[in-house]
């Protein structure tokens, strides 16, 4: 289904939906969600936190949201954390000159490019205001990190562009109290900012935005050192490599040298296999290995892992080899010691970062998992069960004869172990819809044989075959179709 029709649905559903939409001066770029969306969100994160964090045996913080200024002079974003801007002479717009070009001449410049590379094909292909056709001015860099005042002196601090700077900034404590050992990955999911020039598409580019992101602290000597590769050296991972996607082993991808290590390969290893399970196809993924100027500043090597969507493919993770960019960075710039033993070394260890988009990933699932069933007249969202928003649906067949009560009694039962959703009104054929469009697996129904022998019938979403069971077996049959993969 289309873009629009996904907009639709989260609008309608309670997925999302634009902040501050009751007043005229909102603002682009952020988005709130509601029920459905949050309770999305909240299984995708359980599933990240059980697939990588737990498998992975990383440990997770939680750190501040503002952070000093001196975080980022060290972390280098004062300096380079900037996009390319374009305005116009005449009324003053202001545009992303890396977008404004690809839209209008569909070449792609990246936006790391030299200013220089930016004026000249402006001037080339005669690119002018798309608003009033001005005359453009010459490109200049934008600072994206949201500046705040502490206190009321107002003393500087920044909106994190990015989770994983408390990772770094943590990193000496961590690593002293939780007696750590490299390879050691440390995780943070929550919101980062980022004053996007042109955001759009609602959770595709916004300014607030979650991230879960994984700082993997290694010795730089022992990247292929990874006695646990081994459980991920046949998963298949597809590669872009000379404008083909190519899918592969993970041990192929490091045997011919596309994957340049055993660390890294382990990790889009297993990057793919939590995408699988989020029901996203990854069939329509590829990893593409940046070219210089399209990496972050700090990263030496970077693979996005992009998905294929209507919206064309999709960075859904950043994956950068930072090297020992950050810790010496911050080593200088605060003067704490970041060096670690390893056995009987001492070391700087390098990171490498599986830095992941939730909102989009989020999205993906949705457009990946909404199909229209035209033969029934529906809209399915087929997620995985252990993501539904909605496990089961709680319905009375009419709400007279005493019916209304015992189905509330069979929800209370069910809502203390499952997202349960109790409706009693409407058509029943219209209220299957409505969780068929909200995802939920299940709808149990209680009808006035419920009364007689205490059974209900379970709807299946998928099929829309419905059995008979007894109450009392809802439980087991529910854990058992809503739990997560072992
Ligand atoms: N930490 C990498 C990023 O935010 O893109």
């Amino acid at each position: 289904m289309n873009y629009e029709q996904i907009i639709q649905l989260a609008l309608e559903r309670g997925f999302y939906f634009p902040s501050c939409e009751i007043y005229s001066d909102a603002q682009a770029g952020f988005w709130e969600y509601g029920p459905s969306g949050v309770s999305l969100k909240n299984k995708f994160i359980e599933l990240w936190r059980r697939e990588l964090v737990r498998r992975d045996r990383m440990w997770e913080i939680d750190g501040s949201q503002i952070m000093s200024e001196n975080v980022f002079v060290a972390s280098g974003h004062l300096a380079s954390f900037a996009d390319p801007i374009a305005t116009c002479t005449k009324c003053k717009s202001i545009f992303r000159a890396d977008k404004m070009i690809a839209e209008i001449t569909s070449i792609i410049v990246p936006e790391n490019a030299d200013l220089e590379e930016f004026d000249k094909i402006i001037a080339e292909k005669k690119i002018v205001c798309t608003k009033c056709k001005g005359s453009l001015e010459n490109i200049k860099k934008f600072n994206m990190m949201f500046k705040v005042g502490i206190g009321a002196q107002g003393e500087p601090a920044y909106l994190r562009p990015e989770t994983c700077q408390s990772i770094f900034v943590d990193f000496p404590r961590l690593f002293k109290t939780m007696r750590g050992k490299l390879p050691i990955g440390i995780a943070q999911i929550g919101k980062s900012f980022r004053n996007e020039i042109s955001p759009r598409q609602s959770l595709l580019r916004l300014r607030e935005f979650y991230q879960a992101e994984i700082e993997v602290f290694c010795n730089p000597g022992k990247l292929d050192d990874l006695p646990k590769f081994a459980e991920v050296e046949n998963t298949q991972i597809r590669i872009m490599t000379d404008d083909a996607i190519k899918s592969m082993t993970c041990k192929e991808a490091l045997d011919s040298g596309i994957v340049p290590n055993k660390l890294v390969a382990y990790y889009l290893g297993l990057l793919v296999e939590f995408y699988q399970k989020t029901g996203i196809d990854v069939a329509r993924s590829r990893f593409r290995k940046l070219g210089e100027k399209e990496k972050a500043f700090y990263a030496t090597v970077a693979f996005d892992f992009e998905v294929e969507t209507n919206t064309g493919w999709l960075e859904l993770v950043a994956c950068n080899y930072r090297s020992d960019y950050d810790l010496k960075s911050h080593a200088n710039t605060s003067k704490e010691k970041f060096e670690v033993m390893d056995d009987e070394t001492k070391v700087l260890p390098h990171v490498f970062e599986i830095s992941m988009g939730i909102d989009r990933s989020l999205y993906t699932m949705i457009e990946h998992r909404l199909r229209e069933d035209k033969e029934n007249d529906r809209v399915v969202l087929s997620l995985e069960p252990y993501l539904s928003p909605v496990h089961v649906g709680v319905l009375s067949l009419v709400k007279k004869d005493g019916l209304a009560e015992k189905t509330e009694e069979v929800y209370v039962m069910l809502r203390k172990k499952y997202d349960a959703f109790l409706d009693h009104s409407g058509a029943i054929g219209r209220r299957y819809r409505r969780l068929d469009e909200v995802g939920a697996p299940f709808a149990v129904t209680i009808d006035h044989q419920t009364l007689e022998d205490g059974t209900v019938t379970i709807r299946n979403r998928d099929s829309m075959s419905q059995e008979r069971i007894k109450i009392s077996e809802l439980d087991s049959h529910l854990a058992q179709a809503t739990a997560f993969p072992g």
